[in-house]
């Protein structure tokens, strides 16, 4: 993983006059941070309660230290375990439950990988459903042959199910219980001696979690907005949450390259291409929180259901604002359902509180949601989707990022752009506007 001073390039001002100047002092990106945050709608979508995978990364840090793992082993450890779950948004059809665990185990690893992090953590995540006597759901791996980083998990996600539900002594007495069976005895004996000492459950509760989890990474590293890595945990995080339904598979992807397309159109300096990129991939994360039967219904949905996926942009708000350096990214990705006149949701923001990055993302939204298919529809023609923007422009979308989005030619591009391309498109229009 790439390790830099971090710098972010923010607008924070409301209005279209938004491409204001750097701030003074700009916040530092700390990827730990980023991958816990975003680790909350991994928790969503595996049905776990709020702050399973950060716990679980504190309790898996504290077995490692007990354990006396090396530092390089801590570290691929560390983001395996906030990353176990995922692989979980996968739901292959028809499948049998082995298969099924082995799928997303090996989904969780190829995530890892697309996030650029080292090999051994993309390993540990596709082996955590192995079990220490073999019988596990994945490869049927036994005792030395799990990588001892997916032993750890295996126990420390074990303890914080059953503590949350249970309470810690019985979280204990099922890792003794299966001694053997599925645990490691090593790290069992590990367990066993941090909670004598009282070191296992402390400080486990709200609201330090996220700044504990932080301070046990034990190779802080930090990244750029121009940051590939940056960029890839942004197109990994868009691939878990389009992965949650059939109907919006590269739904993200779309929207990213929809924006970037506007935003290029309008002139944005690079850095605020990328901004939008960003947004744009994360938009969309507070959809973990809404239950897939929601998401899949062919049918009209309830009031209740209404509200339910009307709240998703608070979600993404509340969970890209716990980074610190994502302030002004967090008000864009949650403004992509608003609307100028202030018909839109989650807060009914109207034109004047709505930046020109924001007004960019709201067109990107609804063009390549209105391009896809969907449960209720079929996906509809570029000309038709077009028309039907214009109708409700400049009421509801900025005549400006409509333009740009007609002329730049765009038409449902949901294929996946990596950073370096785009970054090689931004610096030949550079090059031509020279
Ligand atoms: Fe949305
Ligand atoms: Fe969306």
């Amino acid at each position: 993983m790439s390790s830099e001073k971090g710098k972010r390039s923010r607008s924070s001002d409301k209005g279209k006059a938004s491409q204001s100047p750097e701030p003074a002092d700009p916040p530092t990106l700390r990827v730990a941070e980023i991958v816990s945050a975003l680790s909350q709608a991994l928790d969503f979508g595996s049905g776990s309660p709020p702050w399973h995978s950060v716990r679980t990364c504190i309790l898996g840090m504290r077995l490692a230290a007990e354990l006396r793992l090396g530092t390089e082993q801590q570290n691929h450890l560390y983001y395996a375990l906030l990353l176990k779950d995922a692989g979980w948004t996968v739901n292959p059809a028809g499948e049998n439950r082995r298969d099924i665990f082995a799928i997303r185990c090996e989904r969780g690893g190829t995530l890892a990988r697309l996030m650029r992090l080292p090999e051994q953590t993309a390993q540990s995540i596709a082996c955590i459903s192995e079990r220490w006597n073999g019988q596990g759901n994945a490869q049927g791996l036994a005792r030395d042959q799990i990588p001892i980083a997916s032993r750890i998990i295996l126990a420390a996600q074990t303890l914080d199910m059953f503590a949350i539900t249970f309470g810690p002594e019985p979280a204990m007495r099922v890792l003794v219980e299966n001694t053997g069976l599925w645990f490691d005895p090593t790290v069992v004996k590990a367990a066993r001696s941090l909670e004598k000492r009282g070191r296992l459950w402390k400080g486990l509760e709200e609201p330090k979690l996220l700044a504990q989890a932080v301070s046990l990474e034990p190779h802080p590293t930090v990244v750029s907005d121009s940051d590939a890595t940056l960029d890839a945990i942004c197109q990994a995080f868009a691939t878990i949450v389009d992965a949650k339904s059939p109907f919006t598979f590269y739904h993200s992807n779309g929207v990213a390259n929809a924006a970037v397309a506007i935003a290029r159109k309008l002139g944005l300096d690079n850095s605020r291409v990328l901004f939008v990129r960003h947004a744009a991939l994360l938009h969309d994360i507070g959809k973990m929180a809404i239950p897939n039967e929601i998401l899949q219904k062919s049918t009209e949905l309830t009031r209740a259901e209404w509200q339910t996926v009307h709240a998703h942009p608070a979600h993404t708000y509340r969970i890209l604002n716990s980074i610190r350096g994502f302030g002004e990214l967090s008000e864009v990705a949650a403004s992509h359902h608003e609307r100028l006149n202030g018909t839109g949701y989650y807060r009914g923001l109207t034109a004047d509180q709505l930046s020109i990055e924001a007004r960019i993302l709201i067109v990107a939204d609804v063009f390549d949601a209105l391009m896809a298919k969907r449960p209720y529809r079929e996906g509809m023609a570029r000309e038709v989707v077009l028309q039907l923007i214009r109708s409700k422009t400049p009421e509801q979308f900025d005549p400006d990022c409509v333009a740009a989005l007609e002329s730049s030619g765009i038409g449902g591009d949901q294929s996946y752009i990596d950073l370096h391309t785009v970054q090689a498109q931004l610096g030949a229009a550079a090059g031509r506007r020279r």
